[in-house]
């Protein structure tokens, strides 16, 4: 349904495009530094400044861009760090953020020194927290004042998918 490749700066009005608002940039990008209004530049920045953060994004049977997600190796060597998660406004609720998280599960696994993924949400963000779960994501750590906006703090939490855990949970939806 779905095929990734990589993220290309040509892509980045696209991508820009699917973020509607200074709260959906917070929801979307974390603490990643980006302010509204939210410039194509600036991605394509992030990501040529970090090489190891690698940008993929998904294609849907048509060819058309639907979703996009970043992977980005942590020091240790063991863990990948799942991030950028985003479906296009017009594709949501279609399946292709699962899809696109299966993949991209696969690609972090597929390098055998990766045994964890992980992910950091915030609480509010209950549908994307449900796809995580489903896709066999586990709590981890609670940060209650993660990010403020607009005067108020946002709670996020650390998900963790391990290896052998989240091919198991996923065989037992
Ligand atoms: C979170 C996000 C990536 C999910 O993408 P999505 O493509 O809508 O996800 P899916 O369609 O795979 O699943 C989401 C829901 O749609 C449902 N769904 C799946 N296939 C469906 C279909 N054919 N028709 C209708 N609904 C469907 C799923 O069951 C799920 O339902 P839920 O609300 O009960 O959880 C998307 O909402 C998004 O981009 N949000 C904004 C950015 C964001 O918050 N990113 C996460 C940062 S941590």
């Amino acid at each position: 349904m779905i095929e990734l490749r990589a993220f290309e700066p040509a892509d980045a009005p696209k991508v820009v495009s699917w973020i509607d608002s200074a709260e959906a940039l917070v929801m979307w990008s974390g603490n990643s530094g980006f302010t509204w209004p939210f410039e194509p530049g600036r991605l394509v920045a992030f990501y040529a400044s970090d090489p190891s953060r690698r940008a993929h994004l998904a294609i849907d049977g048509d060819g058309v861009p639907v979703g996009h997600f970043m992977l980005r190796s942590e020091p240790s060597g063991r863990s990948v760090r799942l991030g950028m998660v985003v479906v296009s406004p017009a594709a949501r609720g279609h399946g292709y953020g699962r899809a696109m998280l299966e993949a991209a599960l696969e690609t972090a696994f597929a390098d055998p020194a990766i045994d964890e993924v992980s992910l950091g949400v915030y609480v509010r963000n209950t549908g994307a927290t449900r796809l995580y779960e489903r896709l066999g994501f586990r709590h981890g750590r609670v940060e209650p004042e993660a990010t403020q906006v607009a005067g108020e703090w946002w709670a996020s939490i650390t998900m963790n998918a391990q290896r052998d855990g989240s091919r198991t949970d996923k065989e037992n939806l």
